[in-house]
């Protein structure tokens, strides 16, 4: 993928986004269009998968075909949120490997703290997808791709739905390999690190924890 941020402007992206940021939208509601949003997404940030060719035969003819080559993906959550993501893409690639990052805030360093992580093995060869519908701030994204590449990825993107102009830069500071899909960009961060317009916090909204 040629360019850092790439926002997915499809007119049935931006509608279903349009239902998710309205306040009265319901948990199962958004759940489902947030499924639904995350196969679009994931059509544009598995766009760069390499192909090969295998001999089939279909009822007519024998024919070197088309399928995708190389170890299967790796599709990374960020908890809690990135598993609203995680459903629909799996739902496309049913055997991509799964990974999950936990972080927490320390309320007194304000930086991210680890307090779960599994990623599968192998990750060297595979095309890595981490995903997290917001990114604000980018603290926690960046510091789960510190991790992810600490475990041996080497070729990462990060798929979202929202992004705020802070979050983008401080992850082009970070990690400019790693290109990011969005549906939007935002304006920008409010005092309490929420993306404007934005949605809200996207963990309660899909969980209804609010
Ligand atoms: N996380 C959210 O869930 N919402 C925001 O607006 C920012 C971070």
């Amino acid at each position: 993928m040629k360019n850092h941020l790439t926002i997915v402007d499809h007119p049935l992206v931006q509608h279903k986004l349009t239902l998710m940021r309205d306040k009265t939208t319901s948990t199962a509601g958004f759940r489902q269009l947030l499924r639904e949003i995350s196969q679009f997404l994931a059509y544009e940030a598995t766009r760069g998968l390499p192909l090969t060719h295998t001999e089939i035969e279909t009822p007519l003819t024998r024919m070197q075909a088309p399928i995708i080559d190389g170890k299967k993906l790796a599709l990374i959550s960020i908890l809690r949120a990135g598993n609203g993501l995680l459903d629909g893409v799996l739902e496309l690639v049913p055997q991509a490997r799964v990974g999950f990052v936990g972080l927490y805030r320390d309320e007194e360093t304000l930086q991210p703290v680890k307090y779960y992580f599994k990623v599968p093995h192998g990750l060297e060869g595979r095309q890595t997808i981490v995903v997290d519908p917001m990114l604000a701030t980018g603290n926690s994204s960046v510091a789960a791709i510190d991790m992810i590449k600490d475990a041996g990825a080497k070729n990462i993107l990060f798929m979202c739905l929202l992004a705020a102009p802070e979050g983008v830069a401080r992850m082009k500071a970070a990690h400019p390999d790693v290109p990011i899909v969005t549906a939007a960009l935002d304006d920008h961060l409010n005092d309490k690190g929420y993306i404007v317009p934005g949605l809200g916090d996207a963990g309660d909204r899909m969980f209804g924890t609010k």
